[in-house]
């Protein structure tokens, strides 16, 4: 059976992966780890790709034609973009879309498809969405998932698991400004680094991905001490969805 991809970007992202391994293998390749092995017995290669679109796009390439994966999964931290959601809530991603790429005019900043010149794009498509069949099996599977509360979170608000959009940039969003403009513009439920870049090469190569994302922090002003407070916990609880997911992938 080929293995099934992970991808993270911090080691906080990877470590429950990690040290649930079993039949552990690590290789370095492009200043990168990867570990081959088991979870459940289910074949698995994590990687731990650093943050940005290029480092994920390097890793994504490096698991589908190193490694052989099926499939590839990202699972991780971002920060919320929808007003709804709060820290601790997961985002598993139905479509990604890189925020940062486009074209600058006079008038401003125009997302475009990733990799196209304005009016070259083979469709009108922007992003990538999550192939609808996984997405059927990820739903199902996590129809009764409880998400443990966060320690420092409201007892009268547990967190929440939301299908929906998955922004990526090349940049941490601190800022309530563009974080109601991704929002808004977009439609972007949360923001991270990595997810659509990854998708961008899944495409390419016609393999299936997923993106899992917990919320370290809301995007705003106290994203930073937000994210250095709860990076640990939500890590764990995207990593663990994964755990979970793996049968069904
Ligand atoms: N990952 C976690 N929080 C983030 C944020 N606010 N912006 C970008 N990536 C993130």
């Amino acid at each position: 059976m080929r293995p099934i991809g992970v991808l993270c970007a911090i080691p906080q992202e990877l470590a429950y992966l990690a040290d649930n391994l079993a039949d552990a293998t690590t290789s370095e390749v492009a200043g990168m780890r990867f570990h081959a092995g088991h979870l459940d017995r289910e074949p698995v290669v994590l990687a731990q790709a650093g943050m940005g679109k290029v480092n994920a796009a390097i890793a994504a390439t490096l698991l589908i034609e190193r490694f052989g994966c099926r499939v590839v999964l990202f699972s991780g931290i971002a920060g919320g973009l929808d007003p709804e959601l709060s820290i601790g809530d997961v985002v598993i991603a139905d479509h990604v879309v890189q925020h940062d790429a486009g074209y600058t005019l006079k008038d401003g900043f125009t997302v475009y498809q990733a990799g196209y010149l304005p009016f070259f794009s083979p469709n009108d498509a922007l992003g990538h969405a999550a192939e609808e069949a996984l997405l059927g099996r990820v739903r199902a599977a996590l129809a009764d998932l409880v998400l443990s509360p966060l320690s420092a979170g409201d007892p009268a608000r547990p967190p929440r698991l939301h299908f929906g959009r998955v922004l990526t940039g090349d940049q941490f969003v601190g800022s309530e400004v563009l974080r109601e403009r991704l929002f808004r513009e977009l439609g972007g439920a949360a923001v991270e680094m990595e997810g659509a870049a990854m998708a961008q090469v899944c495409a390419a190569f016609d393999v299936p991905w997923l993106v899992i994302r917990a919320l370290s922090d809301l995007a705003g002003h106290e994203s930073h001490f937000d994210f250095a407070q709860f990076v640990d916990e939500v890590a764990l609880s995207s990593a663990m969805i994964v755990r979970r997911l793996l049968p069904v992938l």
